[in-house]
């Protein structure tokens, strides 16, 4: 989607286009609406009265071919109340409207109250969120079912400073989160470790450094966990290091870490059958990562980032491992894999040992689809959120706030904690049938030492059947990278 910023420009009005204009709640035509109005010799009023409409939210209807004016529609958007105005999903609905409306470009009336520059590039971020689509592999797709819909124009009477807030912050966000969409609704026959690693790399043109470590390397270095994840997999596991160095020299990075199962069949454990197919999202967590870091990159964000992804394919076969196999992880816990399933704590034990001791971050965020227990704690609504500083998860409840993705906190302990020892080895990697997400994070607890941490399980919200919001049009939801992003910007940055 082409965005961009420009003063309203109502008289001559701009051809194949269609202008939506917000109407608030009893409030009568203002702003561009009223402009409409009389330039089309109150062609809008006579249909305000026609139509019996009184701004309610949710309530629009269409003008078409307005006189006076070489517009093709307007659409007058009821937005209810003022103060409950909210602009991302008004330039979200806008976009949906007429995504498929033969119109290739929506101008959205954001002049004449008091709309922030803010709220104007929050307006283009929703109408980026909005039309995204994932129809790489539709070869027949029906003419009409194409969207027609190609640029976004932002009307405001300061369009520069609007301009700038969405270069420099809201338009990074959108094109991290539809990264990470893109990578979560790619089917695991096209990413794979390698071929994932690979579209990574090419993120070196936005200024970061990426190493990518195979399985002789990672063997080398004693990540046997993450490595025997998959050995039953055809496809080398790989682990990807982005490092974005914005902020001051020597300065301790932050570090983001993402589970990267390409695919999850449950191993050995084998998973039912039905279903199954959306395992080809279990890579989700590593996809918030690489999106938020496209986003730091993108924006050029004055802070040291690191982003770790292990990626891998969990798969049964003959070289697999088994239920019951004991492996030695980088940190030289052992770790009895009662459950070949339980693959994500044992692919981010390694990463997280690694990121710790490699870059002695002062902060480590991890994002994964560890377990089908946080569907049953928080549904599709919350990731959850595990952290062993207040100071992080408090910092994480903001971000959460402030970036539209929902979060919610659940306790660690160590009566939970002891739930994971074993009398075969230093613990398994199933805590039993109780506190599933809980017991996960606990697991991962292990590895961090004193190092500020905070596990973010997204097992509900990477993707969703059908949502609710108007900003997830697609299966996968990209969750996680906006999230990422805001946590850098307002704590880590200047
Ligand atoms: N990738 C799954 C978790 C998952 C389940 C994500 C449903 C998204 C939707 C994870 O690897 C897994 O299989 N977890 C097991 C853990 C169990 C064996 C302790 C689970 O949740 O059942
Ligand atoms: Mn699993
Ligand atoms: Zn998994």
């Amino acid at each position: 989607m082409k965005i961009s910023f420009i003063s309203p420009d109502i008289g001559k009005g701009q051809a194949n286009a269609i202008a939506a204009l917000p109407v608030f709640k009893k409030a009568g035509l203002k702003n561009a609406a009223a402009a409409y109005d009389k330039i089309s010799g109150k062609q809008i009023s006579a249909a305000v009265k026609a139509a019996k409409f009184d701004g309610s939210a949710g309530k629009g209807f269409s003008v078409l071919g307005p006189k006076g004016t070489s517009t093709d529609r307007l659409y007058i958007a009821g937005c209810g109340e003022r103060d409950k105005f909210d602009a991302e999903i008004f330039g979200a609905k806008m976009a949906k409207a007429v995504l498929m409306n033969n119109e290739p470009t929506l101008i959205l009336h954001m002049d004449g109250f008091d709309c922030t520059p803010v709220d104007a590039a929050r307006a283009a971020l929703g109408a980026v969120l909005a039309s995204y689509r994932f129809d790489n592999y539709r070869t027949k797709l029906a003419k009409d079912k194409k969207p027609t819909l190609k640029a976004v124009k932002v009307a405001i009477e300061n369009p520069a400073k609007a301009r700038a807030a969405y270069n420099n912050f809201y338009g990074p966000v959108g094109e991290g989160t539809l990264l990470a969409r893109d990578l979560v609704n790619e089917p695991a026959n096209k990413l794979y470790p390698k071929s994932y690693a690979a579209r990574i790399k090419k993120m070196e043109k936005l200024g970061l450094k990426i190493e990518v470590l195979g399985e002789k390397r990672m063997t080398t270095l004693g990540m046997n966990a993450l490595v025997g994840v998959g050995l039953g997999s055809e496809r080398e596991s790989q682990l990807v290091i982005m490092k974005w160095d914005g902020g001051k020299k020597g300065d301790k990075p932050v570090c983001l870490v993402g589970k990267g199962v390409t695919f999850d069949t449950g191993g050995i454990s084998l998973k039912p059958g039905n279903g199954m197919w959306d395992m080809k999202g279990d890579m989700g967590g590593s996809a918030a990562v690489v999106g938020a870091m496209h986003a730091i990159a993108s924006r050029k964000a004055k802070a040291n980032v690191i982003g770790i992804v292990g990626l891998v394919e969990n798969m049964p076969d003959g070289k697999a491992q088994n239920p019951g196999d004991i492996v030695t992880s980088m940190s030289g816990q052992t770790i009895e894999v009662q459950n070949t399933d339980a693959e994500g704590r044992l692919v981010l034990c390694d990463a997280l040992f690694y990121a710790n001791k490699r870059f002695k971050p002062k902060a480590m965020v991890n994002l994964a689809t560890l377990t089908g227990a946080i569907l049953v704690s928080l549904g599709h609504e919350h990731a959850g959120v595990f952290s062993n500083s207040d100071e992080i998860a408090e910092q994480l409840a903001k971000a959460s706030d402030n970036s539209t993705e929902k979060t919610w906190r659940l306790p660690l302990g160590d009566a939970y904690d002891k739930l994971l020892d074993s009398p075969n080895a230093d613990m398994k990697n199933i805590g039993g049938r109780l506190a599933g997400s809980i017991t996960a994070a606990q697991f991962l607890q292990r590895f961090v030492g004193k190092t500020p941490w905070a596990h973010i399980d997204i097992a509900g919200t990477a993707w969703k059947g059908k949502s609710g919001d108007v900003r997830e049009p697609s299966w996968a939801t990209g969750f996680g990278a906006r999230l990422m992003n805001r946590w850098v910007a307002d704590n880590h940055e200047g």
